[in-house]
């Protein structure tokens, strides 16, 4: 196995499946079964998932909305999603802990750096809610800060893509993928992997960040086991 320990970042919105909002049970399923194959090979998974299915606070703002405001209502969002992840988990016999960066202590355990090490030291699957508990950041950062603390190998950033492109691929058919590409090559081209407080906050930790499509079946253990999937930006 290529990784030991890795931080799975999913997108809120990548939970809709075909739908307009919300969660589709199906999608939800599909990513606990292929999570499930990675944890049984003795692979450690801690899970970041956004919130943008339910409630985006950047969105929120622009109508109008106070961001602290629309970023709380934002990070309640990835609760949502995590309870929904630990449910679909457990559906396939996989221990979870969900952990999250407010205390919402009736429905899930705080975070704590050495609890969630752990769970993850006993096999089960970490996921941690709430963002980084603060206004303004992004689910990329609550996602690489989270890898670092954990000592991750890798932050594995399930997308829609399948990688980074030189060209936005949804709008030029002849863009190109990049294979592998360093943090500074990122920048330098302009290109957009994370927004850049986490693109920084990996960067300046030497966390490499592998860009994926995870809708795609068995891409997620593929990965874990070294075959070429995605992008991987590295120093
Ligand atoms: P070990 O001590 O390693 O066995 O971990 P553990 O998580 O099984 O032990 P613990 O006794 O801490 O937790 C037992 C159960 O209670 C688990 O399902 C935890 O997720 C849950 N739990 C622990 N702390 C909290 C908390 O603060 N809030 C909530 N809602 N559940 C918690």
């Amino acid at each position: 196995m290529q990784y030991k320990r890795i931080l799975l970042k999913l997108s809120g919105e990548a939970l809709m499946g075909e739908r307009q909002y919300g969660i589709d049970p199906k999608r939800l399923s599909e990513y606990a079964k292929e999570i499930k194959e990675v944890v049984e090979k003795g692979i450690e998974v801690a899970i970041v998932i956004g919130g943008g299915n339910i409630f985006r606070g950047v969105a929120g703002a622009s109508n109008g909305m106070d961001r602290v405001q629309g970023d709380h209502m934002g990070m309640l969002a990835t609760c949502i999603n995590g309870l929904a992840l630990q449910s679909a988990l457990e559906d396939e016999n996989v221990h979870t802990r969900l952990q999250t960066a407010l205390e919402i202590k009736e429905v899930a355990e705080p975070y704590i750096k050495r609890k969630a090490i752990r769970h993850l030291e006993k096999g089960r699957v970490v996921i941690f809610g709430a963002g980084t508990g603060n206004p303004y950041f992004t689910t990329d950062t609550a996602a690489v800060l989270r890898a670092i603390e954990i000592s991750a190998d890798a932050i594995l950033k399930g997308t829609r893509v399948d990688g980074v492109y030189n060209e936005d691929p949804e709008k030029n058919k002849n863009a190109t993928k990049f294979d592998t590409i360093s943090f500074k090559d990122v920048i330098n081209k302009g290109l957009k992997v994370m927004d850049m407080t986490a693109f920084t906050l990996s960067e300046e930790n030497k966390l490499p960040i592998i860009i994926f499509d995870m809708n795609k079946t068995g891409n997620l253990m593929k990965l874990v086991s070294g075959e070429k999937i995605g992008t991987i930006v590295d120093v």
